[in-house]
């Protein structure tokens, strides 16, 4: 498979990151990235007709990213491309960096090095999709960085849809059970780092802490931004120390009216102001090739 996009003509001087993830979670990284690298226009793409993805075959999550990345670099000119999403990258970052020429970065390299640099055990715990899990992405991350380091890893599938309807609060009992249920076994090897594998997680940092008292959470969304940040500082021509605020668009694949509220949380926005995002914009994904309709 090549990529023969034919990106529509952007500012002559700025270029975009894409950013991308099965729904709201790679908000998470979205807001670091702004946080970090408040110069760059962002285009953010949020598959939430087809959200979750965590769920789903290792064939069919390939055939989203492909055409979730088709969609994006035929909106702009990226000058790089986030997946802000665990189970893409643990699925498909491979196959789309050598599908497409633009550079391409996923959340799990940069987790695991922040992990690596954290841990003073050697013990790391790691909770994201199950498809994530399944992959054994983690896993090999790890253990090619330091073969030395113990991994305990745990598939959470309730926390995404706890996340997305709102239960986050550290008080809340539901929540709250749910982590404890999930996170005995990584409590019980003592593990002092933990990787949240899913960009949906850092909404249960509270509730994780309470659980995990003392244990280095790792977020996926800092870590993929400074990622970023040294991607372009290194290959691209960042916008850092314009002066400048970026734009930011985002796109959805599904109705765009509920998208406002629930991802200025993800966001930390304020969802009373009139327009706390900005234009959100309505896609057809199903237009865009994929493995499956090539
Ligand atoms: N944001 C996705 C991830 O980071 C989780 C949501 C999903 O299952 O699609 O893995």
């Amino acid at each position: 498979m090549t990529d023969n996009h034919n990106p529509r003509e952007t500012s002559a001087v700025r270029r975009p990151v894409g950013i991308f993830d099965s729904g709201l979670g790679g908000l998470t990284a979205l807001r670091e990235i702004r946080r970090i690298l408040p110069g760059e226009d962002l285009i953010y793409f949020g598959d939430t007709g087809r959200v979750p993805y965590g769920t789903r075959s290792h064939e069919t999550i390939c055939h989203y990213a492909v055409q979730d990345l088709r969609f994006l670099l035929s909106e702009a000119d990226c000058k790089a491309v986030v997946i802000a999403c665990g189970t893409v990258t643990a699925n498909a970052l491979p196959l789309l960096q050598s599908a497409f020429s633009v550079p391409i970065i996923g959340v799990i390299d940069p987790a695991a090095k922040a992990a690596v640099r954290a841990t003073k055990n050697g013990k790391i715990g790691v909770i994201a999709t199950q498809s994530s899990i399944a992959s054994g992405a983690y896993d090999r991350a790890l253990a090619e960085l330091e073969p030395e380091v113990s991994l305990i890893s745990r598939a959470c599938p309730l926390f995404v849809p706890l996340v997305e309807n709102g239960f986050v609060d550290p008080d809340d009992p539901i929540p709250l059970l749910t982590a404890e249920r999930y996170l005995a076994d990584i409590k019980a090897s003592g593990a002092d780092t933990v990787i949240l594998g899913c960009t949906h997680y850092p909404l249960l940092k509270g509730i994780i802490s309470k659980v995990l008292p003392g244990v280095a959470l790792i977020d996926t969304g800092e870590e993929v931004a400074h990622a970023l940040k040294t991607l372009l500082d290194t290959e691209e021509p960042a916008e850092a120390g314009t002066g400048r605020t970026g734009d930011v668009q985002y796109f959805v694949s599904d109705e765009t009216q509920g998208f406002a509220a629930a991802a200025s949380r993800f966001l930390g926005l304020d969802i009373t102001s009139k327009a706390p995002l900005g234009e959100v914009r309505r896609i057809d994904i199903e237009a865009y090739s994929g493995i499956l309709n090539p």
